[in-house]
């Protein structure tokens, strides 16, 4: 029988929602508790596809916005090779953020079908799990300010977050909606819970192709 493989969890969420804070969270518990487990986050800035990203996210520089898309897509790519050795090693990888914020944030941009945003990330490896983390705009708006990244205007994320109900209607895929407005340590606890599920679920069962 072939190894046991690692689980594939995708956080998603609209900002302040606690993505970041929870995906940290997540994988520090599951290593303690003795899993193999891994964080990465998209964009991931570091990479020369990342900074060109980075430095469009932070204004400096302007693309054209199907450009963008590609970009996204791309720093998603360049992880694959990398993220399907880790999931068959037994190292379950949760990421903060994945394709689905790179087609609710594309979309929102109006002028732009669902069906064009998905093209690109056809394929990615398949979540075993996407959690998305919901709070109201009027929660999220109470959690501070926006920073002065392109796109943190409310307006903006109310359109994404609109976007990301579309795509959740796609029921091939394994949604789970929490509730973010629950303090740290609940989200936590129940993150926690399902995530352990899934890793059981999946460990016998091949790696999916997203939107295949
Ligand atoms: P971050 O705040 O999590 O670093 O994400 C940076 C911004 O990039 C955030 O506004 C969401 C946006 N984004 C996209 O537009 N497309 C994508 O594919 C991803 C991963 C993020
Ligand atoms: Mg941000």
């Amino acid at each position: 029988m072939a190894a046991r493989r690692g689980a594939l969890i995708a956080l998603e969420g609209v900002d302040r929602a606690g993505k970041s804070t929870q995906c940290r969270r997540l994988v520090d518990a599951l290593r303690e508790d003795g899993h193999r487990a891994e964080l990465l986050r998209f964009p991931d800035r570091t990479t020369e596809i990342g900074q060109l990203i980075s430095s469009y996210l932070g204004r400096e520089k302007n693309l054209e916005d199907h450009t963008i898309h590609l970009l996204f897509s791309a720093n998603r790519w360049e992880h694959v090779p990398m993220m399907k050795e880790k999931l068959h090693q037994g190292v379950t990888v949760v990421v903060d953020r994945y394709a689905f914020s790179g087609v609710a944030f594309t979309s929102a941009k109006g002028n732009f079908c669902l069906d064009w945003c998905k093209q690109p990330d056809v394929g990615l490896p398949k979540p075993d799990l996407i959690l998305f983390l919901e709070l109201s705009p009027e929660e999220a708006a109470e959690r501070g300010n926006f920073g002065n990244e392109r796109y943190e205007t409310s307006s903006f994320q109310e359109k994404v977050l609109q976007s990301f109900y579309c795509l959740m209607e796609d029921k091939t895929l394994n949604w789970k909606t929490v509730n973010a407005s629950k303090s740290i340590e609940d989200l936590h606890r129940e993150i926690k819970s399902i995530a352990e599920k899934t890793m059981q679920e999946v460990q016998n069962k091949p790696l999916g192709g997203l939107w295949t």
